[in-house]
């Protein structure tokens, strides 16, 4: 039977695949994940550096999977099980803003001390990152040079770059539903950069005026402000935490540091459910 046989849903099924492990660190695969971390200095702070930055990682890898769920719902109309995952999203968005609070005891000095060690390594080049901004709508084609190198990698982001993103799949659902969106958006060119439009917000203001009626659209637009709240918080605490660790100084990754990290403050991942607050 294939891993992906149809009784996979069962349990039992799944032990009988995959074989029942015999221990706690066998299941985690403790050895491997526990041997990860490798300082490149004598410095003790180092080890913290890279324990948050894999923590954040994994927390990646999770919303990858989770958000994938939420787009198939999205894509089938069926957003009941996606109000789960959203929760499920928060959740996880939560424990990274935690995150900071444990860098924020690096001082920047403790910083300086091993910064040479990480050479031109910058959270920049962290493909699960550029993922996750794709597939929630930041599209920016110019992020895959960076990933030139790693062909797998670069085929992923590139799917990830051409294919609707999660608010795209919300307006085409708002489509079907009778909320008029253009065929300009609902076909747009799904690589470049979101525009907002006068039309999209019209939509959004029907569906909270009509949340009577559409109430699990209604909803999807909360966990959406939601997601998106969660996000810029994230990049905000991201930017206060570098400032005071290394000032006003370049990256690791070569950007200008502080002034790059501050254009991304601006950025709203759907726009129009911001702009209607103004409308309500
Ligand atoms: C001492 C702690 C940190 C410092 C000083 C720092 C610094 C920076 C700087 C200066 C940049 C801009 C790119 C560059 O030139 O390198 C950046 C980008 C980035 N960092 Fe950090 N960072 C820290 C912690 C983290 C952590 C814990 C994560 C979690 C994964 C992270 C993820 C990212 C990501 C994803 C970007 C790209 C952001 C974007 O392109 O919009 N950083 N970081």
């Amino acid at each position: 039977m294939s891993r992906h046989g149809s009784s996979e849903s069962t349990g039992a099924s799944v032990q009988w695949e995959l074989g029942t492990a015999h221990s706690y660190g066998e299941y985690l695969q403790l050895d491997r994940l526990l041997n990860a971390q490798q300082p490149r200095s004598r410095q003790p702070d180092e080890l913290m550096f890279i324990v948050v930055h894999q923590v954040a990682e994994l927390w990646m890898r999770l919303l990858l999977e989770e958000l994938a769920g939420v787009l198939e719902c999205v894509r089938r109309d069926d957003l009941g099980p996606s109000f789960k995952r959203f929760a499920r999203i928060c959740g996880v968005q939560s424990q990274l803003l935690s995150g900071w609070e444990v860098l924020a005891s690096l001082t920047p000095a403790d910083y300086a001390a091993f910064r040479n060690a990480l050479g031109r390594a910058s959270g920049f080049q962290s493909h699960q990152y550029r993922l996750l901004e794709f597939q929630l709508g930041n599209k920016n084609a110019q992020m895959l040079a960076v990933h030139r190198g790693d062909r797998a990698v670069s085929a992923r982001l590139e799917r990830a770059l051409r294919a609707p993103s999660l608010y795209d799949e919300a307006l085409r659902l708002l489509s079907r539903r009778g909320y008029g969106i253009p065929d300009s958006i609902l076909s747009r060119e799904f690589s470049e950069p979101y525009v907002p439009s006068k039309p999209v917000a019209a939509a959004w203001l029907a569906v909270y005026h009509n949340a009577h009626k559409d109430w699990d659209l209604y909803q999807l637009a909360e966990h959406l402000i939601d997601l998106d709240y969660r996000f810029q918080l994230w990049r905000c605490h991201h930017l206060k935490t570098v400032e005071r660790i290394i000032g006003h100084k370049p990256g690791t990754g070569g950007t200008g540091g502080v002034s790059y990290l501050a254009e991304a403050l601006r950025l709203q991942l759907f726009p129009e459910l911001w702009q209607i607050r103004n409308a309500m």
